[in-house]
Order: structure tokens, then sequence, then C-alpha cells
């Protein structure tokens, strides 16, 4: 028997266990059955996670007995807007999920906030399970209740708050990521050393490598220190007043570059915010708040890991840096029209900053842009 980890997110009435090891789809039903108010839950997953999951699911819950219906929305981004809620909340009618209920979603972080977000505004709100399957959605999306959709104003406009009832992160699903994706995954993971533990960061620049060649064990610590770090800071802080918004280390160049980029395969999340990272830990440096070599540090272990820390990395053109600054400007962290960034004194020591300096953000901006080829 491997090992099987419980982080608790402490928030009063609405704290919950994130369960992580391996094997958890097989014992779903044992894990699940406690919440249930009768034996039967609505899964909500999409095409491609749910041919490869979905019948090791029903199987088992089925092993404890709880009965399961199942829809799987279209694949990709695109599903997360309004359509895509329309479609789940009217299956979840159609398959008569009441109040007491739960609902599941299995899939990655599409998946996980569009199910929350449907499961929040089905009869004004049922609980609901994550059964997340990237590595982006165990570490990051799954955990804190952060759910919601695209418009075409932006990402994450319209959403909720929504605590899950329980998080099943079963480290086996991560077997059948691509490689691209498990890595824009470990773009999450090294922020939260980045962010707040530098030992952390240390034990993914030794251990990273063999973690993205597929060893479970690190693996499993891996995305059991992200838990940790997130269950904590979500309990201090549920709804980002303060402490939470370290969590959008290198999100707001990620969301500018994303937007430049269309929100396609040319820039997955995960890898904007690699690269967002280490330009944050770059201005932090010509801001003379950390160490000059700190930036070098952070992007050399962003390419052992295989990883492309840099915007010249990024194929096809890029906006000017003035349209860059712009599409941050769009940014909903934007406080009374200042931008936010996420900066750090060092690794593992982020701090949330609301005055840089816009003539140093956009001399760096061009100076990255120009070493493109
Ligand atoms: N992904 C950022 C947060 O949950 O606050």
């Amino acid at each position: 028997m491997t090992q099987i980890d419980r982080v608790h997110v402490a928030l009063g009435a609405r704290s919950y266990d994130v369960v992580i090891g391996q094997g958890l789809l097989a014992q779903a039903g044992a894990l699940i059955a406690p919440l249930l108010a009768r034996p039967r839950v609505a899964v909500l997953s999409e095409s491609r996670v749910a041919a490869l999951h979905l019948a090791a699911l029903e199987t088992g819950l089925g092993a404890a007995g709880i009965a399961t219906s199942a829809h799987a929305l279209a694949p990709g981004e695109g599903t997360k807007g309004w359509e895509g809620l329309r479609e789940a909340v009217e299956w979840l009618l159609d398959a008569r999920v009441e109040r007491r209920d739960m609902v599941l979603a299995l899939g990655g972080g599409v998946i996980g906030d569009l199910g929350g977000f449907a499961a929040s505004v089905l009869r004004r709100g049922v609980r609901f399970v994550q059964v997340p399957s990237t590595l982006l959605a165990q570490v990051d999306s799954s955990v804190g209740g952060k759910t919601g959709i695209n418009t075409r104003h932006g990402k994450n406009l319209v959403g909720a708050f929504h605590q899950p009832s329980l998080v099943l992160a079963d480290i086996d699903l991560l077997d059948r990521l691509p490689p691209r994706d498990f890595l824009a995954g470990y773009g999450e993971v090294v922020k939260y050393g980045l962010l707040g533990d530098a030992a952390f960061f240390q034990w993914l620049e030794v251990n990273g490598p063999a973690m993205a060649r597929g060893a479970k064990e690190l693996r499993h610590y891996a995305v059991r220190r992200s838990v940790e770090m997130k269950a904590g800071i979500v309990a201090r802080d549920e709804t980002e007043q303060g402490e939470r918004a370290l969590l959008n280390l290198g999100h707001t160049f990620c969301h500018a570059l994303e937007a430049a980029t269309g929100y396609g395969d040319r820039l997955l999340h995960g890898e904007g915010v690699a690269i967002g990272c280490a330009l944050a830990f770059e201005l932090s440096a010509r801001m003379g708040l950390c160490a000059q070599e700190t930036p070098s540090r952070v992007r050399a272990h962003l390419r052992a890991m295989g990883m492309a820390p840099d915007l010249a990395d990024i194929a096809g053109d890029l906006p000017s840096a003035e349209a860059l600054v712009g599409l941050m400007a769009q940014d909903k962290k934007v406080q009374d029209g200042r931008l936010r960034f996420i900066l750090a004194r060092d690794i593992g020591a982020a701090f949330v900053c609301d005055d840089v300096p816009g003539d140093l953000l956009l001399a760096l901006l061009a100076e990255k842009l120009a070493q493109r080829p």
C-alpha cells in the first residue's frame, strides 16, 4: 500500500481535506461515501479525460454502492465560458441533482473551475468534489475554492468562491499527462518555492528533473508540499484580501502573454507562469530588491527542467512592450488603476508591490523582446 496523505484546508464550516496518493480512483467510493446524503453522484468531465479515467472512477464509486451519472464536455479552454456553463448546469438539472447531492469535477483546471461554478449556482449551491487530473489542477486550481468562467472581457471574470467538500489528487493520473502539460503544471509547483519556501525550491533544483521523468514518490512530495502551502495561505486569506495575492506570482506578466498569444497552444497557462516568475525576479533585481544573480538561478532551474523561461522562447510575433503593459492593465488585479505585481526580496520571500516604476517595467520588457530572434 502506497502512502496516502491528507492536507487539511482549515476554513471553519467550509473546511475540507485534500487527499494525495496513488490509486485514489479505486478508493473514491470509500473516500466520498461519508460525505453523501444519498448514494449517487453526478460527474462532470471532458471527453479526453473521461476516456482515460471515468470508467476507473465509476468502478471505484460503485465499489461503495454509489451510483453515477456522467457528462463529458468538449475539451479545451473554450469550454470554460457561458455556453459550457449552460451545458453543465442544464445537464445537472436533467440528471436531477438535488440540493443535498454531490457533483464531482473530473478533469483539469477548466473542468474544476467550470464544474465548481456550476455547482455554486445550481439550486443556489450544491456541494462538489474535485478530482483533478493534471498537475496544475492538483497543486493549484482544485484547492482554494476559486471557481468561474471566462468572458469576452477576460479570463475568470465571472465566478464565485465555492470551496469543494473534498479534493482527490491521484498521482497516478499524472502518468497519462503529455510531458508538455506536466511541465506547464510544474510552473505552478515552482511558484510555491519561489514565493514562500526556499528549501522547497532547493529540493526542486535537486529532484525536479527526476520528478518530471516520472518518479512517483517525488511527484507525491511535490504535490503535497505545494498543496500544504496553498492550504495554509487559503486558510489565512480565503478571499484574497492580502496574503493570497502572493499566489499570483508571475501571473500579471502571464495574463498579458496569454492574451497576446490568444489563450491557446502557443503558450499554456503554466508556461506563462514560469516566464512570468522569471520576469518578476528580473524586475525585482532591477529595482534593487533582490540580488542580481537570483533571476539567473530561477531561469537556470527552469531550463534544467526543460522549460522555456524567456520571452524569446515564445514562438511567433509578440506585441510591443507598451502593448503588453496595456494588456496587464486589463488584469483583474488592477486596483485604482495601479498595476499590482508580486515581487521578491529573495527566493522564498515574495511580497505585493503596487508601485513598480513604469519606465523600468517598459525597459525590461523592451530589452527581453529585443532578444527575440
Ligand atoms: N490560483 C490562485 C489562487 O487560487 O488564489
